[in-house]
C-alpha cells in the first residue's frame, strides 16, 4: 500500500520558488507576449500559480501527453493525445510541467511545438529528477532538483491520486 512518508516542500516553499520562477520569467519576457503551455495532467496547479505570479501578458494553451511502454526501456513512446489548435507560429512559448524525470516527455512535446514555427521555445519545471535524465532537453527555468524519488501532490499523482495536496511529499518506497 502506498502511503505518505515524508513533505519534500510545504505549500509556503513551493509559493516562494514559483513566485521567483515568475519573476526571471517575467523580466526575460518583458515587452513580449507569452503563449503558456500547460502540459496535463500533471502541471495544472503549477501553471494555475505561476500564470498569477507573471506580471507580464500570457495566454494559456493546454495539451496532454500520453506515454505507452515502461519508462525503464528505451522503447517507450509518446503520442500527443491532445494538441493545442491556435496558431503560435512566431509566438513566445513557454512549456510548463510540474516535473521532469527522464526526460522523454519534455523532448517529445519539444520536438513537436519547434514544427510549429515559435519565435521562441522554452520550458519550465517545479522538479528536476536529474539523475533519471536520459534525454538531453534543455529546460531554461528549473525550480529544484530533486533525487530519485517518486513524489505526489501538486498536480502529480500516483495512480490519479494525490494531485490534490498542497505540498509535494514523498511515497514510502516500493510504493510506486
Ligand atoms: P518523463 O517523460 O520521464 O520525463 O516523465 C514526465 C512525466 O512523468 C511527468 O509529466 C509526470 O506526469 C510523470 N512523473 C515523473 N516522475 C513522477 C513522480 O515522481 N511523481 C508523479 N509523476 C511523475
Ligand atoms: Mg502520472
Amino acid at each position: 500500500m502506498s502511503e505518505i512518508e515524508a513533505i519534500l516542500f510545504d505549500e509556503k516553499t513551493i509559493e516562494r520558488r514559483a513566485r521567483e520562477l515568475a519573476a526571471a520569467i517575467s523580466k526575460d519576457y518583458a515587452g513580449r507576449e507569452l503563449v503558456l503551455v500547460c502540459i496535463l495532467k500533471g502541471a495544472v496547479v503549477f501553471t494555475a500559480d505561476l500564470m498569477r505570479y507573471l506580471s507580464i501578458p500570457t495566454t494559456i494553451e493546454f495539451i496532454q501527453a500520453s506515454s505507452y511502454g515502461d519508462a525503464a526501456v528505451s522503447s517507450r513512446m509518446i503520442t500527443m493525445k491532445k494538441d493545442i489548435d491556435v496558431d503560435v507560429k512566431g509566438k513566445d512559448v513557454l512549456l510548463v510541467d510540474c516535473i521532469i524525470d527522464t526526460g522523454d516527455t519534455m523532448a517529445y512535446v519539444m520536438e513537436r511545438f519547434r514544427e510549429k514555427g515559435p519565435a521562441s521555445l522554452e520550458a519550465v519545471v517545479l522538479l528536476d529528477k536529474k539523475p533519471r535524465r536520459r534525454v538531453d532537453v534543455a529546460v531554461k527555468y528549473i525550480g529544484y532538483e530533486i533525487p530519485d524519488r517518486f513524489v505526489v501532490g501538486y498536480g502529480l499523482d500516483y495512480a490519479q491520486q494525490y494531485r490534490c495536496l498542497p505540498y509535494i511529499a514523498a511515497l514510502t518506497p516500493g510504493a510506486e
